[in-house]
């Protein structure tokens, strides 16, 4: 079993859920439902397993659902029908104490407009979390000292927010959010308000922390550049259906409808792919002796393989070697012409 298993999820908003709910389950979909009833199909029959450590992205056009899901995760709202558990446990079932613990000792959230405490400075807010948990002052600031310092922010800790640029005070949101040391990272539209430049800065700086502490964090966003470069899987939400879960290379390379593909479009292939993704698996050939001298990891983005076989038509094949440097397939010129004109 994953980490986090969302079972069958619907949630209906309007005064009465449970109608609309019926005509959901016999496969009404939002617009009909919406028509009939007059009430928002928010999520229709969503299941989903997230499993410890991985960086999962929800994505979708706004209106898809994707806050309806994350707002399921930490019980802001309860679904009309269906399961979630964290690690076997049922959070459906928990109770108001059980709950207020389970959201502040195991659930970290940063927020699209930062949620800052505006009369508080960096390093209070940074530490508020702890504070909530009732830690003495000495530790809470220890740790606060600590993640302020992880993201940057070393010396920043007596400004207040609206002192700090917005990059910044994202910064001090996801300080916020780790300073607790939580399982789970919420993180809704958590870098959309930031100019592009400073976006990708703190995608990097997430990317960074990520393979130190291998939370599990669940991403949401409405950019696929976002969400192919920081997820291990994407799920992609449509009118409150799931449509495709999958590593990004696989929905790059086979989006499951035209809804998918809108989305695909535009993106750079070179810098999604990755070499295994693209080979000939060895099991299917026998590598040649030019093959082993020329070898590059599996993970390898096809923009830092194309130049070489760019240079010559007379390019030998690499061989692709996994993380223990067995070979694994091998890339010539024609898998990369094949792949990027597709
Ligand atoms: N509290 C609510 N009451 C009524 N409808 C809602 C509520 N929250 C969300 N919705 C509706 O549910 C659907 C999904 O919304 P949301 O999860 O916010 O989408 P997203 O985050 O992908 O933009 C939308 O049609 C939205 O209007
Ligand atoms: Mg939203």
């Amino acid at each position: 079993m994953s980490y986090i298993e969302i079972r069958n999820i619907f949630k209906i908003f309007g005064p009465n859920p449970k109608s609309a709910l019926e005509l959901a389950k016999a496969g009404s979909d939002k617009d009909e439902i919406l028509a009939a009833t007059g009430h928002t199909v928010g999520l229709h029959d969503v299941s989903l397993s997230i499993e410890q450590g991985e960086t999962f992205v929800v994505m979708g056009l706004s209106g898809s659902g994707k806050s309806t899901l994350i707002r399921h995760l930490n019980r802001l709202i309860d679904p009309t029908s269906g399961e979630i558990s964290f690690g076997g446990e049922d959070i459906l079932a928990m109770d108001i104490p059980t709950l207020n613990a389970f959201r502040r000792k195991r659930l970290g959230m940063v927020f699209q407009r930062f949620g800052l405490l505006p009369h508080r400075n960096v390093m209070d807010n940074v530490a508020y979390g702890l504070e909530i948990q009732g830690q003495p002052r000495k530790i809470r600031e220890a740790a606060a000292a600590k993640w302020i310092e992880r993201v940057g922010l070393a010396g920043y800790e007596a400004k207040f927010p609206d002192q700090l640029s917005g990059g910044m005070q994202q910064r001090v949101g996801l300080a916020r959010a780790l300073a607790t040391d939580p399982e789970v990272l919420l993180m809704d539209e958590a870098f959309s308000a930031l100019d592009p430049l400073i976006r990708s800065d703190m995608q990097d700086e997430l990317m960074k922390l990520q393979t130190e502490l291998h939370k599990t964090i669940v991403f949401i966003t409405h950019d696929l550049d976002e969400a192919l470069k920081l997820g291990d899987r994407i799920a992609i939400l449509k009118d409150g259906k799931l449509i495709q879960v999958g590593r990004p290379e696989e929905i790059v390379l086979h989006p499951a409808d035209d809804y998918v593909k809108a989305f695909t479009r535009d993106v750079n292939r070179g810098r999604v792919l990755r070499a295994r993704s693209v080979m000939q698996p060895i099991s299917d050939q026998a590598p040649t002796e030019q093959m082993t001298e020329n070898k590059i990891n599996h993970d390898t983005p096809l923009d830092e393989i194309i130049p070489y076989f760019l240079g010559s038509t007379e390019a030998q094949p690499f061989a692709v070697v996994d993380r223990d440097g067995g070979i694994v397939g091998t890339i010539g010129r024609d898998n990369l012409l094949d792949v990027l004109n597709r």
